[in-house]
């Protein structure tokens, strides 16, 4: 077999993702207020294996260690987050200064081992008390974001030049108030409709204050985007509704200044706070975009709202990961192109990118043998968008460490990393220890004849 180089161009970003909930852990300590994920985990039935974020890796003790990790795997980017909650307990107020200053020591130790911090401001672990405040329902919430922003730059603002407002919005609305598998758990569709606006008031509202206090920064958004395949060719009408819905919904508002055209009516309708002005406070320029790609979703017409439904994928050798996603890495550079095609090629992280599997430890060993092909063919796909002209200026592979994954608890291993969780120990798996080598390289080797790529 001949070997082909895939090749990414210099200068390229390689890191890992993380967010606040998944890992710290430390959840009471310091001053943090609860957030809206310390009082879902606390309902009965919430998350599958009846567990919490409560010491989750325990990140908040052991981020010195875990950042050695990080240079090790050659990564000169990391992405995390920052829990609102640690800063503000109550959402607005007083500041928390330990809590600051948690962050600001994990900055001051990335930049000591020369990796560059992107640092997302919400991944959702909003304060429990905006939430009984009404959260993302109103706006207030959005003008409280803004505060907890500019706190956070004054602290943070002079090593930090690189910032993510939202991480996936479209998660916290569709499973946080339309479905309820998320925090904070509602089923309300409809006066879920005000949240989108209220999310993107929120992202648009923190780019002012970034840009005030550190003209130089670089600032994006970061959206949850998955492209839709139309089941057959009698499914054009669901197919465009799935696409506005997954892709367009958040991309549209802030870089095309308007809402998706099937969706603006329902936005529109239910969104009485929507007011002049607000679109430009939306879509002002971004310096990047970031981009989290895990699946694609074949739809097929539906006659209610939102207009599809999923249908699974069936096709000799269809391969799944254990959270249901398809391996799909042809989605990922058509996802790609996409982007590149219709928002006038932006600059854009892939802020997200990767896949669980059943991992075994065994002597000292994990032998991840599905990630390392998931993660491979992601890259092969990426490498050719890029050749082909797309700005793509970075990737962060999800997830530096295996973590609490939501509503399904530790039951879903994501990390580069092992997490032995009784001991905490760590164990790098073999498709980090292959990661390592790319972000080393900025190029490996792989045989010709990749499916997908
Ligand atoms: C998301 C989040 C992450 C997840 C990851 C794996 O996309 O849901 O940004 O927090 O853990 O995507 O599902």
């Amino acid at each position: 077999m001949s070997r082909t180089s895939i090749k990414f161009p210099q200068g390229f970003k390689w890191g890992t993702a993380t967010a606040s909930y998944q890992i710290e852990g430390a959840i009471a300590e310091d001053g943090r207020g609860d957030s809206i994920w310390d009082t879902f985990c606390r309902k009965p039935f919430k998350i599958g294996d009846k567990s919490s974020g409560e010491i989750a890796c325990d990140h908040y003790h052991r981020f010195q260690d875990d950042f050695k990790i990080l240079k090790s795997l050659n990564c000169n980017s990391y992405r995390f987050s920052i829990a609102w909650p640690r800063v503000f307990p109550k959402g607005t107020g007083t500041v928390n200064q330990k809590g600051l200053d948690f962050y600001s020591r994990m900055v001051d130790e990335l930049l000591k081992l020369g990796i560059e911090p992107f640092v997302t401001l919400y991944h959702w672990d909003l304060p429990q008390k905006e939430q009984e405040k009404s959260g993302w329902y109103k706006r207030d919430t959005a003008r409280h974001f803004a505060d907890y922003t500019e706190s956070v730059l004054k602290s943070l603002g002079d090593r930090v030049s690189n910032w993510i407002t939202l991480n996936e919005p479209i998660v916290s609305y569709a499973l946080g108030h339309v479905v309820g598998l998320h925090a904070p758990g509602h089923h309300r569709p409809y006066k879920a409709m005000k949240v989108p606006h209220n999310l993107l008031m929120a992202h648009g509202w923190a780019v002012e204050r970034i840009r005030a206090l550190s003209p130089k920064s670089q600032v994006g958004i970061t959206n949850a985007l998955i492209p839709a395949y139309p089941a057959s060719n009698k499914d054009s009408k669901g197919f465009e509704y799935a696409q506005d819905f997954l892709v367009r919904l958040f991309l549209d508002p802030v870089l095309k200044g308007h809402y998706p055209k099937t969706l603006e009516k329902s936005i529109f309708a239910a969104g009485k706070e929507i007011e002049p002005g607000d679109m430009s406070i939306i879509s002002q320029p971004l310096d990047f975009i970031g981009v989290n790609y895990y699946s694609r979703m074949i739809v097929k017409n539906f006659f209610l709202p939102p207009y599809f439904f999923p249908v699974k994928p069936s096709y000799p050798g269809v391969k799944f990961t254990t959270m249901n996603n398809e391996v799909f890495p042809q989605g990922f550079y058509d996802l790609l192109t996409l982007i590149r095609n219709e928002y006038n090629n932006p600059v854009v992280y892939i802020t997200e990118n990767g896949s669980s599997f059943e991992d075994k430890l065994e002597n000292n060993k994990v032998t991840d043998i599905d990630r390392l092909d998931y993660l491979k063919k992601h890259l092969t796909s990426l490498a050719k968008v890029i050749d082909e002209g797309a700005k793509i200026k970075g990737y962060f592979l999800w997830s530096l460490l295996d973590n609490f994954e939501w509503s399904f608890g530790y039951t879903k291993r994501f990390g580069a990393v092992y997490v032995d969780y009784p001991t905490q120990r760590r164990v790098i798996k073999d498709s980090g220890l292959w990661y390592s080598e790319v972000c080393k390289n900025n190029e490996f080797s792989a045989t010709e004849g990749l499916d997908n790529a």
